[in-house]
């Protein structure tokens, strides 16, 4: 079987070629650098954009896997959540595509996408999985109890970790997203340099504005000057205090539920402080990333959880709308 992924919830152009045991035959990113001026993504640009795309976009991903779009068996898009415009190109394409082929569709949550990730790496991975989903939008704690079940443990009551990592690298003044250039610059920083504060909230939940906000007072109390020569030093205690709360929420996660299989899915996994941290701090547990390439957003994670889902006889009608606001536990069955 032949799933063709799209995914445009953001500023993300994808599409992916998805066959049996999650293996990957094609995958086409075209992400929208036209962003990067306005520091944050622009909703009016991205819609217009994956509109412009979405079509050289299909067709490169299916050429790539030396296919024909005859061979296609079906196609999983992501219907939320994310920015409706940008939602509303992918889904109105697949749609059109799946009545013009004749094939079924299905409607994907961005959020079980992710989850999905893990398995393109390690298609022989099974539930029950702890995740910890850490992106520009969205840092939750999940248990995956079985495939297309699932309990949120823990959410942010506030910023999700990408967008403090993108906020703080905004005050710092580097470009959009801010997150890879903060795992960059923290390398050469020393981390025990300010002890901001760890973000804390109830046992599972996270909070990251406070720690936005300190970075914020400690840049103006200091010097231009100062902030300048110390600016790796800033990033990295910044990062450890960040990292140092995902990482305490999780192992209090791990205890409660006693699930020793432990993934980290999301733009933010791609951290490598986050992966070292990670690995020497969560004693006595499996623990899985996703290939770097399937971290952040992307149409073949989108393609995994279709082909499950379409594997299993579920189709989404042709009535289905975009949801900009989509929790994953709407993907329980
Ligand atoms: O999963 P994703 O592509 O989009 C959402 O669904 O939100 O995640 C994007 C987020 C951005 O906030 C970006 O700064 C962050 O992931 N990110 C990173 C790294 N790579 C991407 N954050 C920290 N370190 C990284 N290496
Ligand atoms: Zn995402």
């Amino acid at each position: 079987m032949f799933v063709l992924g799209i995914e445009t919830s953001c500023d993300e152009t994808s599409a992916s070629v998805v066959s049996e045991h999650f293996r990957v035959q094609s995958q086409v990113v075209l992400s929208q650098m036209e962003h990067s001026d306005f520091g944050g993504v622009v909703p009016e640009i991205a819609s217009r954009l994956h509109s412009r795309n979405i079509h050289s976009v299909v067709n490169k991903a299916i050429q790539d896997a030396n296919l024909s779009l005859l061979d296609i068996d079906g196609i999983a898009v992501t219907y939320g959540p994310g920015l409706i415009g940008s939602l509303v190109v992918g889904l109105m394409y697949a749609k059109g595509l799946a009545q013009s082929m004749n094939i079924p569709y299905i409607g994907i949550n961005h959020l079980e996408g992710h989850i999905f990730s893990i398995f393109l790496t390690y298609p022989e991975l099974k539930p029950p999985i702890l995740f910890l989903l850490a992106s520009g939008g969205h840092t939750e704690i999940i248990l995956m109890k079985d495939f297309g079940e699932y309990e949120v443990l823990g959410h942010t009551v506030d910023d999700a970790a990408g967008e403090c990592f993108d906020k703080v690298a905004k005050m710092l003044g580097l470009p959009y997203p801010g997150g890879p250039y903060i795992d960059k610059l923290a390398k050469h920083g020393d981390e025990n340099f300010v002890e901001f504060p760890v973000p804390q909230h109830g046992n599972f939940n996270f909070s990251f504005s406070g720690l936005k906000t300190a970075v914020l007072y400690y840049l103006n109390k200091h010097p231009k000057g100062f902030v300048e020569e110390h600016k790796n030093d800033i990033i990295a205690s910044f990062q450890k205090a960040l990292v140092e709360a995902l990482c305490d929420r999780m192992r209090k996660a791990i205890a409660y539920t006693n699930v020793k299989k432990v993934a980290i899915v999301g733009g933010v996994s791609n951290n490598s402080y986050l992966r070292e941290q990670c690995s020497r701090t969560l004693k006595q547990t499996e623990l899985y990333f996703p290939e770097r390439i399937y971290t952040t957003d992307n149409a073949a994670m989108i393609g995994a959880a279709g082909l499950l889902r379409l594997k299993r006889g579920e189709r989404s009608p042709l009535s289905l709308a975009v949801k900009p606001s989509l929790y994953i536990e709407e993907a329980n069955k």
